[in-house]
């Protein structure tokens, strides 16, 4: 089949690439036009494990294109999935509709056939018909179908997330969207992965449903890591505990610095958006949001104290900056508070991140970037784990004791074992764990 899809960033990227994988023709839009440089040199502007092969090889076969030109993007196409940004609107958390409304405007008035346009952008319920009716209105000549796609990728792992997926979600309002929908994936489908097939009100609410029970998910074991510190319990064998019950489940489980990134903190407070104009109270989500955003501050709070109650004049080096690993995405990420607090009661910021520090350097101030791991924690006072890299999952200990001017190390992640750090003769600081 003939694919467009509209932005390139995370989602439409990683979309584009994994739909020409599956033998489509796929031309892939931005509207900014270096990326799109970029992309035709072959150089992939986002970092996302296995994604640069992919887009190599999908490129060289000829099945995967890019252009900044809406008009020679959605020629000839099929179905025209819309994939820009949906971040939070500034001053009242709505979901900015503004780049998808336009994506579809500029879409309906350069195809030169009838089509299926896809929302797989993360969008609020009402979305899809609202597209619709934009379409409806510009090109009155050619029957336009919308439908809504959403995308339950993670970053750093978005390919396998993509091509191996839990499910696929379609919301459609008529057979024939079904039909070209079951034709896109049928590689899927193959593979037996479940196509679930709703309306397009549905689809809109699952996704954000889904991402704010993982958010609650999270935060909820978050808290049980703080009753863990005050009464001595083990944050990772009460969640191994409570995961053990299918009811339950594993996964996102792990206690932390709280949930960053670029979906969770704006999907579960557009979601209470949402709420509000329908007056339908989510007063859970309206917890996690307020319990996540204190938290973050709250670890810089942490390291304060493991400092032994002031920063002022000390170096604290963080081990990680971005909102999870295998990511080069800043959005949200914990360390954002992390810093200004620490900054905020006067510490020397040092970091590294292997793959965040373009990002990290737009949005830091007055922090001292290093090369590497070691590079950041010379004659630091406090040394802070804040995302779980492989890299520093296995650091020299014995190097970092020489390298840090105090041997002291909270770890946000619980990536190292109490007693292992407390032997090796650190002052050790975890998540939930004595
Ligand atoms: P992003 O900010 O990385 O990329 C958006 C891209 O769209 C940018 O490159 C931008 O230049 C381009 N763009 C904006 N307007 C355009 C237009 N009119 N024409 C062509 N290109 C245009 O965004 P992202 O992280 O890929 O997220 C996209 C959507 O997918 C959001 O709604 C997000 O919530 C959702 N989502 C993201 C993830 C994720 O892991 N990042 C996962 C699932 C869903
Ligand atoms: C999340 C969802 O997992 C995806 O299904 C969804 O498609 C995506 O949002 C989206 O809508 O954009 P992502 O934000 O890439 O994906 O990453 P996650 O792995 O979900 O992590 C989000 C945050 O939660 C990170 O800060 C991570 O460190 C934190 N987290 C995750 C925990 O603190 N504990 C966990 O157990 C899991």
């Amino acid at each position: 089949m003939r694919l467009a899809i509209i932005g390139t960033g995370y989602v439409g990227l990683v979309s584009g690439a994994c739909f020409s994988e599956f033998g489509h023709e796929v031309t892939c839009v931005d509207i900014n036009e270096a990326t799109i440089a970029k992309l035709r040199a072959g150089e992939i502007p986002i970092y996302e494990p296995g994604l640069d092969e992919l887009v190599k090889r999908n490129s060289r076969s000829g099945r995967l294109k890019f252009t900044s030109d809406v008009r020679e993007g959605v020629k000839d196409a099929e179905a025209v999935f819309i994939a820009v940004g949906t971040p939070s609107r500034r001053g009242d958390g709505h979901a900015d509709l503004s780049y998808v409304y336009a994506a579809a405007q500029q879409v309906a008035e350069s195809v030169t056939r009838s089509c299926l346009i896809v929302t797989k952008s993360t969008v609020p319920v009402g979305t899809a018909k609202q597209v619709a009716s934009i379409v409806a209105k510009s090109r009155p000549d050619l029957t336009i179908e919308v439908a809504s796609n959403p995308e339950f990728l993670r970053e750093g792992s978005a390919i396998e997330d993509f091509m191996r997926p839990d499910r696929v979600v379609c919301g459609t309002e008529s057979e024939s969207a079904q039909a070209v929908l079951r034709d896109i994936y049928r590689p899927l489908s193959l593979r037996e992965v479940p196509i679930l097939f709703v309306d397009c009100e549905t689809s809109e609410l699952i996704k954000y449903a889904a991402n704010a029970f993982l958010a609650v998910k999270i935060t909820f074991i978050n808290e049980i890591a703080d009753l863990c510190e005050k009464t001595g319990a083990n944050v990772q064998a009460v969640a191994r505990g409570i995961g053990m019950d299918n009811r339950i489940g594993s996964k996102f489980l792990h206690a932390g610095p709280g949930y960053g990134g670029s979906c969770f903190p704006k999907d579960t407070t557009a979601l209470l958006k949402t709420a509000e104009d329908f007056e339908s109270p989510m007063q859970i989500v309206k917890a996690t949001v307020d319990v996540n955003n204190q938290r973050k501050r709250m670890m810089g709070r942490k390291v304060i104290a493991a400092a032994g109650g002031s920063v002022e004049d000390k170096k604290i080096a963080l081990l990680g900056l971005t909102f999870k690993p295998n990511t080069d995405d800043m959005r949200d990420s914990p360390a954002i508070d992390i810093v200004r607090v620490l900054q905020d009661h006067g510490a020397k910021v040092s970091a590294f991140d292997p793959e965040g520090r373009r990002q990290a350097e737009l949005l830091l101030e007055d922090v001292e970037f290093a090369e590497d791991a070691y590079g950041a924690m010379e004659d630091a006072d406090v040394l802070v784990l804040v995302t779980e890299w492989n890299e520093f999952r296995a650091l020299d200990l014995d190097r970092v004791k020489r390298l840090l001017k105090t041997p002291r190390i909270v770890d946000l992640r619980n990536i190292y074992r109490p007693e292992q750090m407390r032997a090796a003769g650190f002052e050790y600081t975890s998540i939930g764990r004595p």
